[in-house]
């Protein structure tokens, strides 16, 4: 009889039990079916249908054309292919900002297709809408620091946190998201040591991304670690696979075949 353990589904208290042992949490982006299949067998924590699919998968130039439809039906193809990881649904554009109604309404659509949490951008100037969802039951997570949809405020993408007033600004947004009741956040492209140091302050889960090796996880753009992307990666990337060109020769073989008539044989035809 086989010793291995069973594997059960992620979930809100193991994530925080895993804080708790300094088990590093795993989270990788998926916006598809199949994507999700191949990457729950592989043992991962977390899956988060990132609004980086308007660029992944979509081919905008940000995250911020991303419609809720969208985003929505990206998440019911990747609930579909899981059923282990903790699949994180993350709101869109302007899908959080108009009303505390309208966010909570918003929020639950995820969750009533089957999302385990929603995620959305912003410290302090979301602090009052957070608090909201938190009250109506929703299982939220905070994003801080380089928050794409903010990219036009913050004057690009860039790394955020490294002064003073705005280390400290970022500490409190940590603080304040977790009174609110986040169970976890994202820090997004800041300094390692401030990565450190929110990470210690706070008795919730920091997953990484770009924040250094001291987050409680990290996340990563799946995309960019298969090496399927068409633009430099950032600094913070490692890649572990070259998807393009596994799609290139394929489809260059393809073609080569057909042209040639090598493609079909009659073993191939009925
Ligand atoms: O949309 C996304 O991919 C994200 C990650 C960068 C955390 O929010």
């Amino acid at each position: 009889m086989s010793e291995e353990k069973k594997r059960r589904k992620m979930t809100l208290g193991k994530l925080r039990g895993m804080k708790r042992r300094n088990e590093p949490i795993t989270w990788l982006t998926c916006y598809d079916y199949p994507m999700a299949q191949i990457m729950d067998a592989s043992g991962i924590d977390m899956m988060l249908v990132g609004d980086s699919g308007a660029m992944t998968v979509l081919g905008h130039k940000t995250t911020l054309p991303q419609t809720l439809d969208a985003q929505l039906m990206l998440t019911q193809a990747v609930i579909r292919g899981t059923d282990y990881a903790f699949v994180v649904g993350d709101m869109s554009y302007m899908t959080y900002e108009m009303s505390h109604e309208k966010a909570i309404e918003n929020a639950g659509k995820y969750i009533a297709i089957g999302c385990d949490a929603i995620k959305l951008e912003g410290g302090a100037r979301v602090a009052d809408t957070v608090e909201a969802m938190v009250k109506a039951g929703l299982p939220v997570m905070g994003h801080i620091g380089l928050t794409p949809q903010s990219a036009p405020a913050l004057g690009g993408y860039r790394v955020q946190g490294k002064n003073e007033e705005t280390r400290e600004r970022l500490l409190d947004d940590a603080r304040a998201l977790t009174e609110i009741g986040c169970f976890s956040m994202v820090l997004e492209g800041i300094p390692w040591k401030l990565g450190r140091e929110i990470t210690e302050a706070v008795s919730i889960p920091t997953i990484g991304i770009g924040a250094g090796p001291h987050c409680d996880g990290q996340v990563l753009v799946v995309n960019d670690i298969i090496g399927y992307t068409d633009g430099p990666a950032p600094k913070f990337v490692r890649r572990y696979g070259d998807a393009s060109k596994v799609v290139a020769d394929a489809a260059e073989g393809f073609v080569a075949d057909v042209k040639s008539g090598a493609y079909p044989d009659l073993d191939e035809s009925y």
